[in-house]
């Protein structure tokens, strides 16, 4: 593989390539059901991402049986059988062990045509930036763990990490675009940095076009920030260009960590009011968040 991508693409033939795939975690909500949800969903992103079927999992399960009663992991399970049955994911295995920190994910495999992978790369000047889920649920979870976050917002963010990105990896394939991520550990500006890296193009993102939870501003404000989100600044700053005019806790929001973030695609111009049209169709609130450009190369440009 010659550079980062989504997921591993591996050719059986001409017509097939089976995308593999892997993430586990530790929980960012309080109910054990709704965290094997997440889980489930968020391990499925890659293989959305790139305009995969996924078809068989396996269970990944590290438990601390001494300190937490087992209808918790039974609970976990559940939530994650309940969105790969949705999903249409077979369960075809997995694997548990003592862990005194309880985390759970998947192994996805899932199916391709090889010409029709859509690769984080390949976005050219004049696409449009469509996001198809707001941001904010690394600050919302952080706000969680310390109980001072508003239950509104939780349960927005709750509502959009267990939805999958099946139907808005549908419409993109119908559609046709140029490049897709899911916006996941790396936030928005790393993962659009990963966009854009050793390519010919750079992004313009229009800061107030980005959707975000209801609420997170003032948790933002608050300095509810996980310790990815300073992590994933440092990390990419040196790419990004932010208008001084951009308020702080916003920037903040374009690089918090997101869990089971959404999809982000850069589509044709003349295509994206058919895209946004269609995905909204499918009821995906998706955006208009900014553009590719031809200059600067490799940079992002917030405004
Ligand atoms: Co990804
Ligand atoms: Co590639």
């Amino acid at each position: 593989m010659e550079r980062a991508e989504d997921a591993g693409v591996y050719r059986l033939n001409e017509g097939m390539a089976i995308i593999q795939t892997v993430d586990f975690f530790t929980p960012i909500v309080d109910d054990p059901f709704v965290f094997g949800q997440i889980a489930t969903v968020n391990a499925l992103s890659d293989v959305y991402a790139m305009g995969g079927r996924p078809l068989t999992a396996m269970n990944i399960v590290c438990f601390p049986v001494k300190s937490l009663e087992i209808s918790v992991l039974r609970d976990i399970l559940q939530g994650g059988l309940d969105k790969m049955r949705e999903a249409g994911v077979v369960l075809i295995g997995g694997h548990s062990i003592e862990d005194p920190e309880l985390k759970y994910g998947l192994s996805v495999t899932g199916l391709i045509h090889p010409e029709k992978v859509v690769h984080n790369h390949g976005a050219r000047p004049g696409d449009r930036l469509i996001l198809t889920k707001p941001l904010g649920t690394g600050i919302i979870s952080t706000a969680l763990k310390r109980k001072v976050a508003p239950p509104d917002t939780v349960a927005a963010a709750t509502r959009s990490m267990t939805t999958l990105n099946r139907s808005a990896s549908e419409v993109m394939q119908e559609v046709g675009v140029n490049a897709c991520t899911d916006i996941t550990g790396f936030g928005l500006l790393g993962h659009a940095s990963a966009m854009v890296e050793d390519t010919g193009v750079g992004l313009v993102i229009q800061a107030k076009a980005v959707p975000v939870f209801p609420g997170t501003e003032g948790l933002a404000e608050a300095g509810l920030a996980p310790g990815g989100l300073q992590r994933n600044r440092d990390f990419r700053q040196g790419m990004v260009d932010i208008d001084p005019g951009v308020p702080a806790w916003l920037s903040d929001v374009l690089y918090d960590p997101q869990t089971s973030g959404g999809l982000f695609m850069a589509v044709p111009a003349p295509k994206a009011s058919l895209l946004l049209r269609r995905l909204r169709e499918e009821g995906i609130d998706a955006d208009d968040i900014g553009e590719v450009v031809a200059e600067p190369k490799g940079r992002i440009t917030v405004s």
